[in-house]
């Protein structure tokens, strides 16, 4: 199966978990970068308040094309308890090319269960495994378990 890991990560806790499933799944993967300035506390407070208004954001090119994959996982850090702006511009651009799809995110406590909801409904499929992990956990290094738990199950599908 042809797999594809697509992933934002603002300050890199995400980036470490999408590469880890990617080495683990010997698949590829894409990193997203938009063209909004998101450093410090003045673009945390943005990008609070864009993805409490669900706002779309302009992505920098990708080079992958998802069509050509059987399953996408899509990684998104939880913003105000919501995907990030560019995975919901990602989304939004893809979701007819995409065939399966799975996903996970980090984030410091909360918003994970309704943030897949809304990646469901805004890719009108369900995901076939989900994994959340606390940020804390990343930095600690405490997350192998639960990775390959979700890697396992996305060998089998
Ligand atoms: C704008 C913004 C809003 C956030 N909102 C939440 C939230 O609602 N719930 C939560 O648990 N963490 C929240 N966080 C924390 C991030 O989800 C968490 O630190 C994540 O691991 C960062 O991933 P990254 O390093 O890949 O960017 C927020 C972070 C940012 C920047």
């Amino acid at each position: 199966m042809k797999t594809l890991v697509i992933f934002y990560s603002r300050t890199g806790t995400t980036k470490k978990i999408a590469e880890n499933i990617s080495k683990k799944l010997k698949c590829d993967i894409e990193e997203i970068f938009d063209c909004e300035n998101r450093v410090g506390v003045k673009g945390y407070i943005k990008s609070g308040k864009q993805a409490t208004l669900k706002k779309l954001t302009k992505l920098k090119d990708t080079n992958k094309d998802p069509s050509i994959y059987d399953l996408v996982i899509i990684g998104t850090p939880i913003w105000a308890w919501n995907m990030c702006c560019p995975i919901r511009t990602y989304i939004t651009k893809n979701k007819e090319h995409l065939r399966k799809v799975a996903f996970f995110c980090t984030m410091g406590g909360s918003g994970a269960n309704r943030t897949f909801k809304c990646m469901e409904k805004l890719c009108n499929k369900k995901s076939v495994a989900c994994l959340k992990l606390k940020t804390k956990d990343v930095i600690n290094n405490n997350y192998s378990e639960k990775v390959k738990e979700f890697t396992e199950k996305l060998k089998i599908i």
